[in-house]
């Protein structure tokens, strides 16, 4: 991801040397990129700031942007399912996304999703960038390509690289691996099933990683 010019991004909004609140309450206010017009609001991670493992998706839904919370709708439900399948409890963990307003276009009476582009998730990237130096998690999943690339180099690919931690200075395990929403489009229950299956086993290898130390 080529990063822009600190000017372009939210970066001069970031508090320096501020606590997680001070960051989050700065992020509510955020207009560094013209999501915030389509978007309800700002919404940011949740989750203790002394949790261990990270995971980190694209943007808010459309759920998501209703209630303010990240992955509380379907994907939200698949992860939920994956996490208590491979023995990690949700609320051990932090979960954001690396784009935190929704961006969407209107079919009909339903806000389908659009892929944020490179210019707005460089432009979020400073927020997500605050909430791992906070955190200092022990393990970071970038869930789907925009976070793998965003975090982990452009040059990775989830169908290729999940299943294995990777090297990066965010964290000392990090790994890329599908995304929920992935999951929920496949066509077939089968292939919805391989899918889940295989989140499952790279969230198991992630549980292993927390269960150490
Ligand atoms: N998809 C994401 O990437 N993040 C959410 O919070 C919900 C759906
Ligand atoms: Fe700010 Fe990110 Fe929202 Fe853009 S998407 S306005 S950078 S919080």
């Amino acid at each position: 991801m080529p990063r822009l010019h600190p000017e372009e991004t939210a970066a001069p909004l970031v508090p320096r040397g501020g606590t997680y609140d001070d960051v989050r309450t700065a992020a509510a206010g955020c207009r560094a990129c013209p999501l915030w017009t389509t978007g309800t609001q700002t919404v940011f991670g949740e989750g203790e700031v002394t949790s261990r493992l990270i995971l980190v998706g694209e943007q808010p839904g459309d759920s998501e942007d209703r209630k303010g919370h990240p992955f509380v709708g379907p994907a939200g439900r698949v992860l939920d399912q994956a996490l208590e399948r491979a023995g990690i409890d949700r609320g051990d963990a932090y979960v954001t996304n690396v784009v935190k307003h929704f961006k969407w276009v209107a079919v009909g009476k339903r806000r389908l999703h659009q892929k944020p582009n490179a210019r707005e998730i460089g432009a979020c990237l400073p927020w997500l960038d605050a909430e791992i130096e906070l955190i200092r998690p022990r393990v970071l999943v970038a869930m789907g390509a925009t976070a793998a690339q965003a975090l982990l180099g452009k040059e990775v690919l989830v169908t290729r690289d999940h299943g294995r931690f990777l090297p990066s200075n965010l964290a000392p395990f990090a790994m890329a691996t599908t995304h929920p929403s992935a999951i929920l489009r496949t066509e077939t229950d089968e292939a919805r099933q391989a899918a889940l299956d295989a989140f499952v086993e790279d969230l198991r290898l992630v549980a292993a990683v927390l269960k150490e130390k």
